[in-house]
């Protein structure tokens, strides 16, 4: 079942005010135990593992940290494609936030919010944290937030941004309604890279295989099915890296089940049928958003193709993905447009 983390009116409006020391323990992040310290360097408390996934989903240029806490003795259901089936207890987490300098990360960044995604008996509830201004603690908020940022670019430049934190309706429209509400990012395909715990670069599966985390063992390295970086040219084909980015940006509302199933175009990555991929697909939902082109996906020629249209449209009614981010990811388009370039035989009919 799903279940949007609630509160009572009251805590509603002393959740508004962050640093009110009146506020219930359980209502503020520091008392879930995740992190050392007040949590503003996001260093995991023993027993939180920290993961990266190989293909992100583009967040406005947030940075993000993620991590797994499992109960005591706990194990993950190990599955070389499908998701993994987690223990009752289990709580994934991811927080926002922008550097304060994207040329000198030293210098720390302004935390945004938590996400924690906790598998109850009853299925998994959403939970969202908001930190403060102080960066001391984070707040659990239902209604979402706007946040004022400011940050220095990797080119020196002075961005700024309205942040959203979305309300915990949002979270499922991205994790699936209908009672089935699920984690994203961790499963193998997403996972099958490494990570520097302090010893160095290690793969996450071996190491949370040693951990004793799996049940039963990952396939040995050589014959895992991973995705690829879309951000790196040497990780593999521009296809392989376009499917990547898809399957991390768009597959969680364009797949069955999901928000976007009814346009049927469907974007995993093991979906192999043209069509449904977009190539010379008439939109189901045309109207506004086909920007006078007719086919989501034209080979050979990214600009008539839709899929491109919407993608670097920041019309709320017109951009994709839906929401809740503002910003069109420049180099995700880049991808995607070479991508369509380079397909043949170009043209439709
Ligand atoms: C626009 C779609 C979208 C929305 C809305 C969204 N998420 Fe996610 N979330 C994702 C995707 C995709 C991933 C995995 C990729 C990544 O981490 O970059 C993810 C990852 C996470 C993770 C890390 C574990 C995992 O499933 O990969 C947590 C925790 C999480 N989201 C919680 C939330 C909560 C709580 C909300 C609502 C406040 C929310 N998310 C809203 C798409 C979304
Ligand atoms: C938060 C959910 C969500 C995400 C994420 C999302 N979409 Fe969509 N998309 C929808 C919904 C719902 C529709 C149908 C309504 C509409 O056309 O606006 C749609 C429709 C479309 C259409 C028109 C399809 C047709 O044939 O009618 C295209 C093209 C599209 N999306 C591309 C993308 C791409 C590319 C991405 C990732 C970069 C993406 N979407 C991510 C929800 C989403």
């Amino acid at each position: 079942m799903v279940r949007p983390g609630h509160l009572p009116l009251l805590a509603l409006a002393l959740a508004a005010c962050s640093d009110d020391p009146s506020l219930p323990a359980d209502e503020l992040l520091s008392a879930q135990g995740l992190f050392l310290g007040d949590g503003h360097t996001q260093e995991p408390a023993p027993g939180v593992v920290p993961f990266d996934v190989i293909s992100p989903l583009f967040s406005d240029h947030t940075a993000k940290h993620r991590f797994l806490a499992m109960p005591d003795g706990a194990q993950i259901g190990y599955a070389p494609r499908d998701s993994w089936s987690f223990p009752v207890g289990t709580r994934l987490v991811k927080t926002f936030g922008y550097p304060l300098d994207a040329r000198a990360p030293s210098l720390g960044e302004r935390l945004l919010e938590t996400r924690i995604l906790r598998l109850d008996a009853d299925g998994w509830s959403v939970h969202t944290y908001a930190w403060n201004d102080t960066q001391t603690d984070a707040v659990l908020t239902v209604a979402g937030k706007r946040v004022p940022v400011e940050w220095i670019d990797e080119n020196g430049a002075l961005q700024s941004i309205d942040y959203r934190l979305p309300n915990t309706n949002q979270c499922l429209a991205c994790h699936g309604e209908r009672g089935a509400t699920a984690p994203l990012g961790p499963r193998t395909r997403q996972l099958d890279r490494d990570h520097d715990y302090g010893d160095g670069p290690v793969n996450q599966l071996d190491h949370l295989a040693a951990l004793g985390l799996f049940t039963s063992a990952p396939d040995a390295a050589g014959e895992r099915e991973h995705l690829v970086d879309p951000a790196a040219p040497a990780a593999g084909s521009v296809e392989l890296r376009a499917r990547s980015y898809l399957e991390a940006n768009c597959a969680h509302c364009h797949r069955a089940g999901a928000p976007a199933e009814s346009s049927g175009l469907i974007l995993g990555w093991e979906e192999q049928e043209p069509v449904n991929l977009g190539v010379c697909r008439r939109p189901f939902s045309a109207g506004n958003g086909a920007g006078g082109r007719t086919y989501d996906l034209v080979p050979g020629e990214p600009d008539a193709s839709i899929i491109v249209y919407r993608m670097e449209s920041t019309a709320p009614d017109i951009k994709m993905p839906e929401m809740p981010t503002q910003l069109a990811d420049a180099r995700g388009v880049a991808l995607i447009r070479e991508w369509i370039a380079g397909m043949t035989p170009p043209g439709c009919e």
